[in-house]
């Protein structure tokens, strides 16, 4: 419950453009600035530093250039441009090949076609350089149109993409049936998002059963599943899962975010697991960075620490 109040204070403050302002002036402004706990710095060249780093530690990442909710079609197809040269720079640097991407950041408060248009843009110089394209999911309003969108590309052959469930939602063991039918790769979370009871469990205790429900029905039957979660519960369940259907470790990844449970990526990836680590980069960190501080509220007093050290020294 607790946890679902913090989500609804953290989602109305993360729309305050005066907090926005007064983040974005401290947030990134030194290497010890509160932001860079969770996001890799303002610039893809900050980015591929970070990933060069984690992958020297044995992880892999998937790289996101932080943004979503864009409503004009021209910075839609802006962000989707910085996708396709973000995986040209990878690419190059030799980073692993794999993005995530938010379909509202390409146009799907334009509508539809445009972020259909724009999304197999990138798909397209994702095959050439041989990236995997994860579509992150977002909130409610936006499921069934994100899962269409990803059936309508699987229609049509491409392989290169994922989608993501979430099991706080009442849906998702359908979703979860269907992905599995295609032969689709399924990122399953908790969930970000607060979200209304009709359409989703509140009950912190009853997500993390729907986690484990689908987690089980993932790992026996998915295709190289992602178990994306910090909860060393969800990931002890997964492993005794795995061991007792003799389900080898590289047939599924762990996930965690950039900055979480450090400590635990690396146990994981010293115990034999493959673990990828989401990467965000950009100017637009705030929302994501919001929906960070809603996930732990703890986490507001290691902001308050570094907002008064940045006082200290202007
Ligand atoms: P839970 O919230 O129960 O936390 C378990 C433990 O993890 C905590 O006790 C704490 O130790 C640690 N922890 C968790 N969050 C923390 C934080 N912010 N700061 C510090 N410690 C923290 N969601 C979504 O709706 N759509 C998406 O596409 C994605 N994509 C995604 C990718 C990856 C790789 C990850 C790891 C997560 C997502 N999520 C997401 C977010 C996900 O839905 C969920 O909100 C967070 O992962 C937090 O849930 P946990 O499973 O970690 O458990």
């Amino acid at each position: 419950m607790i946890a679902g109040v913090s989500k609804a204070v953290f989602s109305t403050l993360a729309t305050s453009g005066v907090l926005k302002r007064l983040a974005s002036r401290y947030g990134m402004r030194r290497p010890q600035s509160f932001a860079r706990r969770f996001v890799a710095g303002e610039t893809l060249a900050e980015a591929m530093a970070a990933a060069e780093s984690l992958e020297r530690q044995g992880l892999t990442v998937t790289i996101d250039h932080l943004g979503e909710s864009l409503t004009a079609s021209e910075t839609a197809l802006a962000a989707t441009r910085e996708y396709i040269d973000t995986i040209r720079v990878a690419a190059a640097a030799g980073i692993s090949r794999n993005l995530s991407v938010k379909l509202t950041q390409i146009g799907l408060d334009v509508d539809r076609a445009t972020a259909t248009d724009h999304l197999r843009r990138i798909l397209e110089a994702a095959v050439e350089s041989d990236f995997f394209v994860r579509i992150d999911m977002e909130g409610s309003a936006y499921t069934a149109h994100t899962l269409d969108i990803f059936e309508n590309l699987w229609g049509i052959g491409y392989r290169n993409v994922g989608v993501v469930i979430q099991s706080c939602l009442r849906r998702s063991a359908d979703d979860v049936r269907r992905l599995n039918e295609l032969g689709a790769r399924v990122r399953l979370v908790k969930g970000a998002y607060r979200e209304p009871k009709d359409v989703a469990f509140q009950v912190k205790e009853e997500v993390d059963a729907r986690f484990v429900e689908l987690m089980r029905v993932l790992v026996s039957q998915g295709v190289y599943p992602a178990l994306a979660t910090h909860d060393p519960a969800m990931i002890a369940a997964t492993q005794q899962h795995a061991t007792s259907q003799g389900i080898d470790k590289s047939r599924f990844e762990f996930q965690m975010l950039f900055g979480i449970r450090r400590d635990l990526q690396a146990s994981l990836a010293a115990e034999g697991h493959p673990v990828r680590v989401y990467l965000p980069f950009g100017r637009e960190w705030f929302p994501y960075f919001m929906r960070r501080l809603g996930e732990r509220p703890a986490n507001v007093g290691f902001v308050l620490k570094s907002l008064l050290r940045e006082e200290a020294q202007p």
